[in-house]
């Protein structure tokens, strides 16, 4: 008989066993499950946790200091805020393949991470949030590699920490029920999932900081009238995408030749499968006409119906 207050005593217990006097370095994004990591580990080892947000230039608009200000000095968490914008933007420059995309940001985070580790020193362990999900989806199973989330898979050779990732065994609804029981806020807990790779896999295709703008403020609107509608918690994801494609279009008396905007939103339990979610129409159309108002460059919004499989969620 299963029950959350069991797997939190004994994960308390094999962390502190496990870490014994020694440091770990949690990578923090703001997201459930890493700030759900956080509040165990402070837990069970109290200040042998030193916490990191990178804020690698890939967040949504208010992302990084939402973020902050909902966890820096809260739960016990003190955390380092990384700006590693440049870094990552330089090494993604001219890259358009997503699992390269992927395996780029990845080795990144890692990097920080150990030149931060350098700085305290007598680091041993890295915490992850990764999720049961992740793990199947990365292959690490024998299942094929569908996509190589980043946070799984392993450090480079020539990086000699050790991983704790205590909810490698949970789903996102579980990983969500362990927050409630260590008495996280709901806003947090009922965030939608937000990849680690962040807008580089929903800018498809190379990354500009022009392409990353419109996805910013597109997905702001959207998150703002989804939220307006009071569907936010209905809806297990909600984001925008830029396939990069420019149609025609008209505006006043002119010929436009812009950006198209497509909307994802889908319901589901474990991120596993999904539906396409199904928002009314009068909320869709303020959607829209925002988007292509507000938004420089777009002259369409698409809305994509598909469900997963055989689609994913995110487009890369
Ligand atoms: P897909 O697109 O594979 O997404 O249907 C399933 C869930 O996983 C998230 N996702 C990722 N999370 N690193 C992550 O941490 C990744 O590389 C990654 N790719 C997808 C996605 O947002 C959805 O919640």
């Amino acid at each position: 008989n299963w029950s959350m207050t069991d797997f939190i005593d004994q994960q308390i217990a094999q962390i502190r066993e496990k870490v014994g006097d020694k440091k770990v370095l949690l990578g923090l994004s703001g997201g459930v499950d890493s700030s759900v990591v956080g509040v165990l580990l402070h837990k069970a080892i109290g200040n042998q946790l030193t916490s990191i947000f990178v804020d690698h230039g890939l967040l949504r608009k208010g992302e990084a200091e939402q973020v902050m200000a909902s966890l820096e000095g809260k739960f016990g968490l003190n955390i380092i805020k990384v700006d590693a914008q440049e870094r990552f933007m330089d090494k993604l420059a001219g890259v358009s393949d997503p699992e390269k995309k992927r395996k780029i940001i990845g080795n990144e985070f890692i990097q920080v991470f150990n030149d931060e580790a350098a700085k305290l020193d007598g680091i041993d362990f890295l915490a992850q949030g990764t999720l049961y999900t992740d793990v199947i989806e990365s292959g690490t199973s024998t299942a094929q590699t569908i996509k190589s989330h980043h946070n799984v898979g392993g450090l480079p050779e020539d990086i000699h920490f050790q991983l704790i990732e205590p909810l490698r065994t949970l789903f996102k609804d579980e990983a969500r029920e362990l927050g409630e029981k260590l008495g996280m806020p709901h806003d947090l807990v009922w965030r939608q999932p937000f990849p680690g790779p962040g807008l580089a896999i929903r800018v498809l295709g190379e990354i500009t900081e022009d392409k990353l703008e419109i996805v910013r403020d597109s997905d702001l609107i959207l998150r703002e009238e989804i939220k307006n509608a009071g569907l936010d918690e209905e809806i297990w994801q909600y984001f925008t995408v830029l396939p990069g494609i420019r149609s025609v279009g008209v505006m006043g008396d002119g010929r436009t030749y812009d950006y198209t905007v497509a909307i994802r939103a889908v319901t589901s339990i474990d991120g596993m499968t999904a539906d396409f979610a199904q928002i009314p129409w009068d909320v869709l159309q303020k959607i829209s006409v925002r988007i292509v108002n507000e938004c420089a460059h777009v002259n369409r919004v698409v809305y994509d119906i598909t469900s997963k499989p055989p689609a994913t969620i995110e487009w890369e």
